[in-house]
């Protein structure tokens, strides 16, 4: 088996351009843009389960469609099995075989004049030459795989309930057999009911067919039982990454922290003290001057206004872990130098 990771992400920008007024053409101003993913760089390895969390806006959406061929990057590069993703507008992803993605809302993601049969025999044999015999006794094992009665196979979209339709939209990205799947955000739409039945799939595919995962999340929570390993993400980069129950226990940068108090039943008691998230993250369009996080952080301190930190791992039994803050790995508490927190947003 080869070693080469499944996904290497490798300075990867993903900048959109705005439009520019007649007024900024003439008084020369250099074209703005969203700094959606602003320079992440990451590998998952065969087998691996990683989470990728952050609040809306923070890129983790555009990260995945990137990852998977949807969208052409700025810059940077995105490797699948070593080989580099090229974009290819219109389809639903450039390497089938070794990707896909599934996506918060199954409904708008299912063309709704197919039978769930149909849906799954459309992307066989998108895919792949295959005997009609042969697809359906693969859409029969498909359903299987996903948990769901082979009497669905008839069923239309709309008779189905969102747990069940994730289920189908999970079937039909497996049906190419990818190495990678990337969850975005797949239980948000549903019923907190019917959230962990489709997270312990993903954990259960995961260990059957020795997938690869990519799960993002607005939380930790939702990551917690599935990922071996999270990402979080702020502002277009990532700014921790870890083992999920060591980065829960014991989070470096303040606003995994912060993200970690916002779920309480998460938040170990000696971290009761750590401030929640202070107001809405700053335009992606014009970044703070120095770490991305100082208006929010409640550490603040004079470096953070003039440096970008970059990811600094742990030593030691950390030597897997990294946090891109001036202070992690230093204690916990309050720096010495602590400026005031700025009182503008
Ligand atoms: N096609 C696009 N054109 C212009 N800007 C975009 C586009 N897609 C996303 N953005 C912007 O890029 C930033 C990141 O968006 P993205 O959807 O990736 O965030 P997200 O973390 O997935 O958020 P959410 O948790 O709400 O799904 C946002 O500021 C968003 O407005
Ligand atoms: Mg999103």
């Amino acid at each position: 088996m080869s070693t080469t990771p499944v996904l290497e992400v490798s300075g990867l920008e993903m900048h959109f351009p705005l439009r520019r007024s007649g007024l900024s053409v003439v008084r020369g101003r250099a074209a703005e843009a969203v700094r959606a993913v602003d320079g992440v760089n990451f590998t998952i390895e065969r087998g691996e389960s990683v989470g990728l969390v952050g609040e809306s806006g923070c890129g983790k959406s555009t990260l995945g469609r990137c990852i998977v061929g949807l969208y052409k990057s700025t810059a940077g590069e995105v490797r699948l099995n070593g080989v580099p993703v090229v974009a290819s507008k219109g389809q639903r992803n450039a390497n089938p075989r070794v990707a896909q993605i599934i996506f918060q809302d199954p409904y708008s993601s299912l063309n709704p004049r197919m039978t769930v049969q149909q849906a799954l025999m459309e992307a066989l044999h998108v895919h792949k030459t295959v005997t009609r015999q042969d697809a359906e006794r693969r859409c029969s094992e498909l359903l299987d795989l996903v948990r769901l009665s082979s009497r669905v196979a008839e069923a239309y979209p709309r008779q189905l309930s969102g747990g069940q339709r994730q289920r189908v939209s999970i079937a039909r990205a497996l049906a190419v057999e990818p190495e990678l799947l990337v969850a975005d955000e797949p239980v948000s739409a549903l019923d907190v009911s019917v959230q962990a039945t489709v997270l312990n799939l993903l954990a259960d595919l995961r260990k059957e067919l020795g997938l690869t995962l990519l799960l993002i999340a607005h939380n930790m929570a939702v990551v917690r039982h599935v990922c071996d390993r999270t990402m979080v993400m702020y502002l277009g980069r990532i700014i921790e990454t870890g083992p999920t129950e060591r980065l829960i226990a014991d989070p470096q940068h303040p606003y995994t922290r912060a993200l970690l108090t916002a779920i309480p039943r998460l938040t170990p008691g000696h971290r009761s003290e750590t401030p929640a998230l202070l107001g809405d993250p700053p335009s992606p369009i014009r970044l703070p001057v120095g770490c991305r996080f100082n208006p929010r952080c409640s550490q603040v301190a004079s470096i953070c206004h003039e440096t970008e930190p970059n990811l600094i791992f742990g030593a030691g039994e950390d030597a897997d872990r990294a946090a891109a803050c001036h202070f992690a790995w230093t204690d916990p508490v309050a720096p010495t130098t602590v400026s005031e927190a700025p009182s503008s947003q």
